[in-house]
C-alpha cells in the first residue's frame, strides 16, 4: 500500500468505527459465552477454545497463547500486515479518507466530489417534490402520511421523478461525468448497450445523512404499491462514502437531543422517525433496512449509555428486537423495550393514539427481561413440571447478566409472582450457574509480598473496567508506586489520558502503549474480567496494600531520624517525627 499518513485521531476513528466482534467472525466462527465470545485461537493450534473475545470492551486475548490486544493487533497478526497497513484496510473498509502526507490529496479531493455529487442530487429531488408539477402525486401522498413542509424541509425528502434519465440529463448539463454518478449509485450502467439510466424512479426520496451531515446515499419509497413494480425500499448501494450498518438514520440531527434526553429510541423505519420527529420526539434513530450491526451500537454509544427498542409486537419485530437487544447489552449499553399492539408501528401508533399516549410508553418502557418474563408466562405451560424447567432454562440466561444483585432480586420476585416459580428454586440454579464464574480475590488472606503484585495487577484491572475507578486511584497513587515497570507504564498511560481529560478506553491505551507485551497484559486484564461484589471497596483494599509497602518504608527511615535527632538532642525535630510516626502507623493499621 502507498505509504499514507497515519495520524492519532485517525488511529482513534477508525478503531471508534470498527465492531471487533464483526471483524474476528470473518476470519472465525465465534460462539457466545457469558458476556463475551469464544472461538479457536487462529494464532496457535488448541482443541477446546481459549480465544476471548469481548465486544463491550472491543478486545481480544488468547489465554493459550497470550496474544491480545485491539482490532489492529488482530488484524497485523492474521494478515501479517504492518499497523499502518491495518490502519488503512479497516479504513477503507469503513469508508473513511485516509489523508496522504505527500502534497497530493487525490483521494480526498474525490470523496469530496461524491458528497458534493450526492448533496446536488438531494437539492434536485427535493426541488421536484416541493415545486414540480410531477411532484403533486408524491406531495399527496406525504400529505395523506401527515407528514408536512416542515418535516419534508427538515429531513431533505425529495421525490425522483418517472423518467429513465432525469436525474443523469440535470447532471450532464452540470458537466459531471455519468462515472462519477454511477460510483455514488445514483445511475446504473446499462446491462446490453452503452449508456446508463437512473437509478430511482417515480419514488419519494430520503437522503440518508452521516452523523456530520453529509448526504452518504438514498433511500427511495415507491409511492403507490398497487400499480408499481420493484421493493417497496429501494435504497443506494454500498459506494466508498456508504457503508451499510456504519451507520444510523436521523443521527445527524438527533446526536445533541440524545445526549440531552440521556437516551435514544431505535426505531426500524425511515418513516417511523419522520412521523415522532413530526410529533417533537426527536431523540430518534432508524436502522432502516438492515437487522442493527454492532458498528452501529458503538456509534450511538458515543451519544448515550441508554435505548429504548420500539418495535411491533409481531414476531419478526420481536425476533429483531431480541438480536438488537442482544448487541445493544453486550457493547455495554442499557436497554429497555416498547412493544407496540401488534401490527402498529411508531408511525401508525402516534397518529393514531397522539404524542401523549406514545412519551406514556416511553415512561412505561420495561426492561426486557420483565418483557421475556411476561412472555414466557404467556406463552409456555407452567403449570406443569416441565413448563417450569423451560421457563427457567429460557429466563436464566437473562437474570444471569444482570450485574447488579439488588436488580437481580427484584426480578426473582416478579419471576416468582408472574410465571410461579419460586425465588429459592432459581437461586439454586443461578448459584449453579456463577460458581463457573470467577469471584473477586479477598486480599486479606495473602502474605504482603505477593498481596502487593496482586495489587498492582488489580488496580490496573480496575481501572481499565470502569473511568470513575481511574479518578479515585489516581488520587492516592501514582506511577511510581508500581514495582512492576509494565504495570507502571500502563498505569501512567491511564493517567495521561485522565490528566489531559481525553475519552479513555482499554483499546485506546492499547493504542498508546509501545511493547506488544504490554497490550498483551491489558487485554488480559480486559478479558480475565473479575465480579467483584463490591468494586469501591476492592479499590480502597489495592490503594491500601500498593501504599503500604511505601508507608513501610518511610517508617523505617523516620525511626532512623527520630534516633538521630535524640542523640543530637534536637527535641522539636524529634516530636514532628514522631507525630508523623504516630500518624504513619495509623495508617498502617487502617
Ligand atoms: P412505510 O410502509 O412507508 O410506513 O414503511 P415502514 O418503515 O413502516 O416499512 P416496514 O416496516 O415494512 O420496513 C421498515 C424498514 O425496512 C423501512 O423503513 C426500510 O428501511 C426497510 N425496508 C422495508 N421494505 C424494504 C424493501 O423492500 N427493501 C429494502 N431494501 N428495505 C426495505
Ligand atoms: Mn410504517
Amino acid at each position: 500500500m502507498a505509504m499514507n499518513y497515519i495520524s492519532d485521531r485517525l488511529i482513534e476513528e477508525v478503531r471508534v468505527a470498527c465492531d471487533i466482534v464483526e471483524i474476528i467472525s470473518d476470519h472465525l466462527p465465534l460462539k457466545k459465552s457469558g458476556k463475551n465470545f469464544k472461538g479457536l485461537c487462529p494464532f496457535h493450534s488448541e482443541k477446546t477454545p481459549s480465544f476471548v473475545v469481548s465486544p463491550e470492551k472491543q478486545i481480544f486475548h488468547c489465554f493459550g497463547c497470550g496474544a491480545g490486544g485491539n482490532v489492529y493487533q488482530f488484524l497485523m497478526k492474521s494478515e501479517g500486515i504492518s499497523f499502518v497497513d491495518a490502519v488503512s484496510h479497516l479504513a477503507e473498509r469503513q469508508g473513511i479518507p485516509i489523508p496522504k502526507k505527500s502534497g497530493d490529496s487525490g483521494e480526498n479531493d474525490k470523496r469530496k466530489r461524491l458528497y458534493e455529487i450526492n448533496k446536488l442530487a438531494a437539492d434536485y429531488f427535493h426541488k421536484r417534490l416541493s415545486e414540480s408539477s410531477e411532484g403533486e402525486k408524491a406531495r399527496g401522498y406525504l400529505k395523506q402520511r401527515d407528514i408536512d413542509g416542515n418535516t419534508i424541509n427538515r429531513f431533505l425528502l425529495g421525490y425522483a421523478p418517472l423518467s429513465w434519465d432525469h436525474l443523469l440529463r440535470y447532471f450532464v448539463k452540470k458537466g459531471v461525468p455519468p462515472a462519477l454518478l454511477e460510483k455514488v449509485g445514483l445511475i446504473i450502467a446499462k446491462e446490453r448497450r452503452d449508456g446508463y439510466y437512473d437509478r430511482f424512479r417515480d419514488r419519494i426520496i430520503f437522503p440518508i445523512f452521516n452523523t456530520q451531515g453529509m448526504v452518504i446515499g438514498f433511500g427511495g419509497r415507491i409511492i403507490d404499491s398497487s400499480d408499481q413494480k420493484g421493493p417497496k425500499y429501494l435504497n443506494s448501494p454500498e459506494t466508498a462514502i456508504y457503508k451499510k450498518g456504519s451507520n444510523l438514520y436521523g443521527l445527524n440531527l438527533a446526536k445533541e437531543i440524545i445526549r440531552k434526553e440521556g437516551f435514544a429510541l431505535i426505531v426500524e423505519g425511515y418513516v417511523d422517525l419522520i412521523a415522532l420527529s413530526r410529533h417533537g420526539i426527536e431523540n430518534v434513530v432508524s436502522v432502516s433496512g438492515t437487522a442493527l450491526t454492532g458498528r452501529q451500537v458503538l456509534l450511538l454509544r458515543r451519544y448515550t449509555d441508554k435505548a429504548v427498542i420500539v418495535f411491533d409486537a409481531d414476531s419478526a419485530g420481536r425476533s429483531a428486537a431480541e438480536k438488537g437487544y442482544d448487541l445493544l447489552l453486550e457493547r455495554g449499553m442499557k436497554v429497555k423495550v416498547i412493544a407496540l399492539p401488534g401490527g402498529s408501528d411508531p408511525d401508525s401508533f402516534i397518529r393514531k393514539w397522539g404524542r401523549d399516549d406514545f412519551l406514556k410508553r416511553i415512561q412505561n418502557a420495561v426492561s426486557f427481561i420483565e418483557y421475556m418474563i411476561e412472555r414466557i408466562a404467556e406463552e409456555m405451560n407452567l403449570s406443569s413440571l416441565e413448563g417450569q424447567v423451560d421457563g427457567v432454562n429460557r429466563i436464566l440466561p437473562f437474570l444471569s447478566r444482570i450485574p447488579n444483585s439488588v436488580e437481580r432480586d427484584s426480578y426473582m420476585s416478579t419471576i416468582e409472582e408472574k410465571m410461579g416459580i419460586s425465588s429459592n428454586a432459581l437461586l439454586m440454579e443461578l448459584r449453579k450457574a456463577s460458581l463457573r464464574q470467577r469471584k473477586g480475590v479477598d486480599l486479606s488472606y495473602v502474605p504482603e509480598e505477593v498481596k502487593k503484585v496482586v495489587a498492582e495487577q488489580s488496580l490496573i484491572q480496575l481501572m481499565l473496567m470502569d473511568n470513575s475507578n481511574i479518578r479515585r486511584i489516581r488520587e492516592y497513587v501514582s506511577k511510581e508506586n508500581f514495582e512492576d515497570h509494565d504495570l507502571g507504564q500502563i498505569a501512567s498511560v491511564l493517567f495521561d489520558l485522565l490528566d489531559k481529560n481525553e475519552e479513555i478506553s482499554p483499546r485506546k491505551v492499547i493504542d498508546l502503549l509501545l511493547e506488544t507485551h504490554q497490550k498483551e497484559i491489558v487485554s488480559r486484564l480486559v478479558i480475565d474480567h473479575i465480579e467483584y461484589d463490591n468494586v469501591d471497596r476492592a479499590v480502597d483494599d489495592c490503594i491500601k496494600a500498593v501504599k503500604r509497602r511505601d508507608i513501610r518504608c518511610e517508617i523505617n527511615t523516620i525511626k532512623q531520624q527520630r534516633k538521630e535527632a535524640i542523640e543530637m538532642g534536637k527535641l522539636e525535630e524529634y516530636r514532628i517525627l514522631q507525630e508523623r510516626y504516630i500518624q504513619l502507623r495509623q495508617e498502617m493499621r487502617s
